[in-house]
């Protein structure tokens, strides 16, 4: 007898809706600021199936829902080598972030992603690396600190070099890291604050003039840039005077978005698509585009 055929119903597993978040668990809330804007939100898949087939790279972000208030992008701030709940850093600054911030913990929120590029690791690899940030901005840069720090791949990469800023020391994130990182031999980590403060000992000045005091070499090294677009202005032509060529810069775009998979147009520049082809470009890449970033 000749066997049935499965109807294609059986045989084609229908793929997953990339609008539909998945949800997630508020495991730890942690306020990062003495101001109290900026909060880190360590969340936890509810199911663990939704675990499989998670994986990220640094750079990439997510798209988080608050039921009945929205969704908006967030870099992901914790590393794919790191164990643990997937860890966001929220400022406060309009409708959806307010309520993320009046959530307490075991609340539910919703995800989408990983979405985006991520930082180019491959291109990366062999080479030296000076990650420059400033306020609120550090997030990813967070993520691939730890990811090129990691014991099983420190080795892939030469020289470290941390440049990052803040008004006030206790704006500055990540302060268990950063006191860990500085404690490290095998990383230069250069922190500064705007204005001098009595206990401050370390760097005073606005980024884009350590960078130029602290000189890194510019020899087989990338730099990656994320912060203000102010600060960014001013350090791109320290960079551009130390000897980084546009490929040798990266930086990650904020833009307004919707979609996150490039399909409505919402966050286009130029011929990019920022949640797609983004949201981490290459200066050479940026050369010639609206300066609307
Ligand atoms: C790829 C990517 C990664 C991001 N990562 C982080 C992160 O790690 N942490 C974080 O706190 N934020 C991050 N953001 C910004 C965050 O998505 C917005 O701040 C968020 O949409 C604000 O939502 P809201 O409803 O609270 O604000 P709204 O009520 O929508 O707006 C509040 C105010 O912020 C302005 N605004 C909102 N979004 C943007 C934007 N993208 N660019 C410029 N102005 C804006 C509005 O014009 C308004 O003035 C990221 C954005 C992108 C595109
Ligand atoms: S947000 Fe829809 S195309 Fe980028």
């Amino acid at each position: 007898m000749t066997p049935r055929l499965k109807s294609s119903k059986t045989l084609v597993k229908s793929a997953p809706n990339p609008y539909l978040p998945i949800p997630m668990r508020i495991e730890r809330i942690h306020v990062e600021t003495d101001d109290s804007m900026l909060k880190t939100f360590e969340l936890a898949f509810v199911h663990e199936e939704d675990t499989t087939g998670f994986n990220f790279i640094p750079g990439q972000f997510c798209e988080i829902s608050v039921f009945g208030k929205g969704e908006a992008p967030f870099g992901i701030a914790s590393s794919p080598v790191e164990p643990g709940p997937l860890k966001f850093t929220v400022n406060k600054t309009g409708v959806l972030t307010t309520a993320l911030h009046s959530m307490e913990e075991s609340d539910i929120v919703g995800l989408r992603g990983p979405l985006g590029n991520g930082y180019p690791l491959d291109k990366f690899a062999g080479h030296s690396l000076v990650i420059i940030g400033g306020g609120f901005a550090f997030t990813t840069l967070r993520s691939l600190t730890h990811y090129v720090l990691d014991p099983h791949n420190r080795s892939h990469f030469k020289g470290i070099t941390i440049v990052y800023g803040a008004r006030q020391p206790g704006l500055l994130l990540y302060k268990e890291d950063l006191a860990a990182w500085e404690r490290r031999e095998d990383i230069s980590v250069h922190l500064t604050i705007d204005k001098a403060v009595p206990e401050w000992t370390k760097h005073v000045g606005f980024v884009p003039d350590v960078v130029e005091r602290v000189a890194p070499s510019s020899k087989g090294t990338y730099a990656v840039i994320c912060g203000p677009p102010v600060m960014i202005r001013f350090t791109m032509p320290k960079l551009t005077a130390l000897g980084f060529p546009p490929e040798r810069i990266y930086s990650s775009l904020e833009r307004r978005m919707k979609c996150g998979i490039g399909k409505c147009g919402r966050c286009n520049i130029g011929p990019y698509y920022v949640c797609k082809d983004g949201p981490v470009f290459s200066y050479a890449q940026l050369e010639g585009l609206p300066q609307e970033y």
